[in-house]
């Protein structure tokens, strides 16, 4: 009896095993043939480690997510919510054409910088720039700049619902936006989170899953499937006037 528990416990932690195996697999050949990495793209990893900075940039496959969604929408115009050294940047600014546009707001002045050198190592910084401030603070002089086509959210967590209240405000009917984080190993999903960061992507969730204006997804795409990006294509920017029968 107990020996065949024994057992049967052991073959499972062997198919476990096995899966993680597969899945690191997949992640690593699929990163290999959709979205290696060329030399401005790692150079903006190493700025990483190399000024002490957290490693919390999107994943390659994110990133080139993020340049087919762009190239998808034929982006002339791109608004990113969250700097750090410019890796997801540096996918999204790939997306756009010569003339094209990317805005990205970061508060952290250190960031700003090491992004700017990172879009400048790839030969973006005709068509890409940070600026450095608050999010909030930033976002209304914005609005002489609308409309963007694809807007990218992946900063601090708790302001996500106010973020998206400006991308409906700064986007076209058609445009895409995109936000990291929103999946985070089911934290949003649960009621009554302790972490305001939690709570507030559980709020985003759920708005961009019900908002009539939105057709949204998310999709489990980081961290083996425990995170992902939040996909909404903005289908208005008015909110329809509720009906009086309902
Ligand atoms: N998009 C980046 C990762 C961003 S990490 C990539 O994938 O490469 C989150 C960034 O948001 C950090 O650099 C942090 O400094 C910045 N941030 C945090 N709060 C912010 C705010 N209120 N306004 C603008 N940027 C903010
Ligand atoms: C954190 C932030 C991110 O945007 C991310 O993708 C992963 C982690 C963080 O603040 O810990
Ligand atoms: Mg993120």
């Amino acid at each position: 009896m107990a020996a065949q528990h024994e057992q049967d416990t052991q073959n499972e932690l062997q198919q476990l095993r096995e899966r993680e195996q597969a899945r690191a697999f997949i992640d690593r050949e699929a990163t290999r043939l959709f979205a290696p990495e060329d030399e401005a793209l790692r150079a903006a990893v190493d700025a990483l480690s190399q000024n002490d900075m957290p490693a919390i940039q999107v994943s390659p496959l994110q990133g080139r997510l993020l340049q087919v969604l762009g190239a998808a929408s034929g982006a002339r115009k791109i608004l990113e919510i969250g700097a750090l050294s410019g890796y997801s940047s540096i996918w999204l600014a790939r997306s756009l054409p010569a003339d094209g546009r990317l805005i990205s707001l970061e508060v952290s002045e250190k960031h700003g910088a090491v992004a700017r050198a990172s879009l400048e190592r790839a030969g973006l910084a005709d068509r890409a720039e940070v600026r450095v401030g608050s999010a909030d603070t930033l976002l209304p002089a914005l609005v002489s700049e609308a409309p963007f086509d694809l807007v990218f959210i992946d900063a601090d967590k708790p302001s996500y619902p106010l973020y998206l209240d400006w991308a409906l405000k700064l986007t076209r009917p058609g445009s895409i936006i995109v936000a990291d984080n929103c999946i985070r190993g089911g934290a949003p999903f649960r009621p009554q989170s302790e972490d305001s960061g939690a709570t507030a992507l559980g709020e985003y969730d759920r708005r961009v899953a019900t908002d009539p204006r939105l057709l949204s997804v998310v999709l489990a795409n980081d961290e083996g499937g425990m995170d992902g990006v939040a996909i909404s294509v903005v289908l208005t920017n008015e909110m329809p006037a509720r009906s009086e029968h309902a």
